[in-house]
């Protein structure tokens, strides 16, 4: 083949590869509705990638291999936007929206309620990304909302920002407005991968994407995970916008240009719309992908935006809702340690108190020595305090140009806070434990606490602030000296009716029946739970015949590995827990025999099944235990290794997986129907 028809058939094959790489962009950055599975992805990528390398006058700047960034700079040239990016006024309680409608309206001179694009505010950078011919050609940062700087190179390899804009009718120049940002679990894949390489981590995903966009070399943009979202227009020459569009089709039109749009954006009918739009992104906000910190609410009407201009940096046609703060800064006034039903010692912030994310804050776990470490945190010293949706609170971070030069380094005790019995701290765990067991009032009453539980000896009316009564009247030492209570000392007790003393000594007396599993789970080994609890009775069957179980006797039940074994078998064969199991069994605590499973009463023995989706009739758990009781392993997983699917309502993956692999599968009113029949 001559030099040239080889070159003109590269040529062919390098305009199909590309053409396909951007409709695959398009179908899941823009559509989010991928259409090759990632392999066939990478593949085709690689092969344009040959193509280019072997063919270097035929790689173009448009082309999608071109993602992984180019020579590194020596600083950042200044660009002047042709029109200002502006930004936002801020409002924070419910009227600030119904007083921006009337400001709207009475500016208009006009009382017809006012339609406005609604969309989340993204916690990024802003940008300006210029397309001439359809062909991204530079991008700016926001700057000082005048003079931006020129990042093209790194927004170039952002991976859902196109390098060629789809469609026929392409405007000659449009320059399209938007943020960079990065979502979560980007942000936490990278803050794990700094950690492993030593380096800090960010402190909230909008730093790491400023960090990440402000790099000299693009090469190192590259490799962070940016997106971006469009949401609006600047510049625009040519195309097939008319001036009588509303914003949002204009954002429709980017999105047909192939540029990527948020997905939550809508429009609604005036003030009490947007707000009852800014709640429901505001219950969504955790679910989100990405990071929010508020609403923007922009007049849908284009000729009206224009009618109603803007003061000094800011629209009067649009306005920022924010969602309270869920970063504060607050001053650490003291560690204490809490001791916990194990005997773990956890460090506890003491804050000044401050309102973050819609509550005040005070206290704030720092989890172990390592923790403290890494934050390099001192008494005194002020730090940022984050608290989002449900999330406990969290220092994230300390700002040390306000430490006080009286500030305390953190001084881990070398005995329990509580009762004084030394503590150790174990080779490979961040944890540092009281040695003290049941000698200390802190585990005790954990442990108490614990006993009573609903999963446990379900007593009732012994909730935890009875317990801690309790046993700081020294009225109970172990659990099995609440077998002993009795009336006149507990209403003697602050706030303690006869009444409630007579139904207390009621359920205590109840609660002595129980079942072999529960009063496993009920005596607090470590990492023994429920399910644990009953494999463990169901394999020995009686409490003795534990009791005597050695390590690897213990390995042989399902699901325990050997850390677990090391713990049962320690926890039965320290002398103190054998005595309170017998002061609980001579105390009157029984149980009926569990008769041995016959094959007949276990017909599905040996069976691996799956639970997915949402039951109706029974919960999860019950399901769970029901088809334990038949002998069944429930695992958590499709595998080749499944027997059975139980597939309630609203099934996702699992049911496809299984069908996948052709195992069979039920629907909740089959297995219901199953166990019917049995
Ligand atoms: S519109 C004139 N829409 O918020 C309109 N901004 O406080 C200017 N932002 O610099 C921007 N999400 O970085 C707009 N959906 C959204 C936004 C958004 C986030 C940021 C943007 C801007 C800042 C203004």
């Amino acid at each position: 083949m001559s030099e040239n028809s080889s070159n003109q058939s590269a040529e062919a094959d390098i305009h199909r590869l590309k053409q396909s790489i951007e409709d695959f962009n398009y179908q899941y950055y823009v559509l989010d509705d991928p259409s090759v599975p990632d392999i066939e992805y990478d593949r085709l990528m690689r092969e344009l990638i040959q193509l280019e390398t072997k063919h270097p006058e035929l790689k173009t700047a448009d082309s999608p291999s071109q993602k992984v960034g180019g020579k590194a700079l020596s600083k950042f040239e200044q660009i002047e936007h042709e029109m200002p990016m502006l930004s936002l006024d801020n409002g924070f309680e419910d009227d600030d929206l119904f007083n921006f409608e009337t400001r709207v309206q009475d500016r208009l001179n006009s009382k017809d309620t006012i339609e406005f694009a609604c969309e989340p505010k993204l916690d990024g950078l802003a940008v300006s990304i210029l397309y001439e011919n359809g062909v991204l050609i530079q991008a700016a940062t926001r700057g000082d909302g005048q003079v931006g700087e020129n990042i093209t190179e790194n927004v170039k390899t952002i991976a859902n920002v196109p390098l060629k804009l789809r469609s026929q009718n392409i405007p000659s120049r449009i320059e399209v407005r938007g943020e960079v940002f990065m979502p979560k679990q980007g942000f936490d894949e990278l803050n794990l991968s700094q950690k492993e390489k030593g380096e800090k981590p960010f402190a909230n995903p909008r730093n790491a994407a400023a960090g990440s966009l402000r790099q000299l070399d693009s090469k190192v943009t590259a490799a962070r995970p940016l997106r971006m979202y469009a949401y609006s227009l600047g510049v625009l020459e040519g195309g097939e916008i008319s001036d009588t569009s509303s914003h949002s089709e204009r954002l429709a039109y980017l999105g047909k240009l192939g540029l990527p749009l948020c997905k939550e954006t809508s429009v609604a009918k005036g003030a009490q719309a947007c707000l009852d739009y800014f709640r429901k992104i505001g219950e969504l906000r955790n679910d989100l992908s990405y990071d929010i910190d508020g609403v923007v609410f922009k007049v849908n009407d284009i000729a009206l935006q224009q009618r109603l201009g803007f003061v000094s940096k800011a629209p009067r046609w649009a306005m920022a809702q924010k969602f309270p703060a869920q970063e504060e800064l607050t001053v650490l006034n003291d560690v204490e340690f809490q001791v916990g039903r194990t005997g773990a010692i956890t460090p506890v912030a003491r804050l000044e108190p401050v309102f973050v994310g819609g509550v005040t804050v005070s206290n704030a776990t720092l989890h172990n020595q390592d923790e403290i470490a890494r934050l390099g945190i001192k008494i005194g010293d002020t730090v940022v305090i984050r608290r989002a949706g449900d999330v406990i609170p969290q220092i994230v971070s300390v700002i040390l140009d306000k430490r006080p030069e009286t500030a305390k380094d953190i001084e881990f005790p070398s005995h329990c806070p509580e009762c004084n019995s030394h503590v150790e701290r174990i080779e490979n765990e961040a944890v540092i434990r009281c040695t003290g067991g049941l000698v200390c009032s802190a585990q005790r009453k954990q442990a108490i606490k614990h006993f009573a539980s609903r999963k446990a000896f379900d007593i009732e009316g012994l909730g935890d602030k009875i317990v801690d009564q309790l046993v700081d009247a020294e009225l109970i030492k172990d659990p099995s000296d609440i077998f002993k209570l009795t009336l006149s000392p507990l209403v003697s007790l602050e706030r303690f009716g006869d009444k409630s003393a007579v139904n207390l000594l009621r359920s205590i007396d109840a609660a002595k029946s129980t079942s072999l599993a529960k009063f496993l789970y009920s005596l607090g080994i470590r990492e023994v739970g429920e399910s644990t609890a009953r494999n463990l009775a169901l394999h020995f069957l009686s409490l003795e015949k534990i009791i005597a179980a050695n390590e690897e006797a213990l390995k042989d039940v399902q699901d325990v590995g050997a850390i677990v074994a090391t713990h049962i078998y320690e926890f039965f064969n320290e002398p103190a827990n054998v005595v309170i199991i017998e002061k609980l069994l001579s105390a009157g605590v029984n149980w009926p025999d569990i008769t041995p499973p016959s094959a007949d009463a276990q017909p599905m023995l040996g069976k691996t099944v799956v639970l997915t989706g949402t039951l109706q009739q029974m919960g999860r758990a019950e399901a769970k235990a029901k088809l334990q009781d038949l002998g069944a392993k429930v695992s958590g997983s499709i595998s080749a290794k499944t027997d059975l699917l139980v597939a309630g309502e609203k099934a996702g993956s699992k049911l496809t997986k299984a069908s996948e692999l052709g195992i069979e599968t039920w629907d909740e009113q089959a297995f219901v129907d199953y166990l019917a029949s049995l």
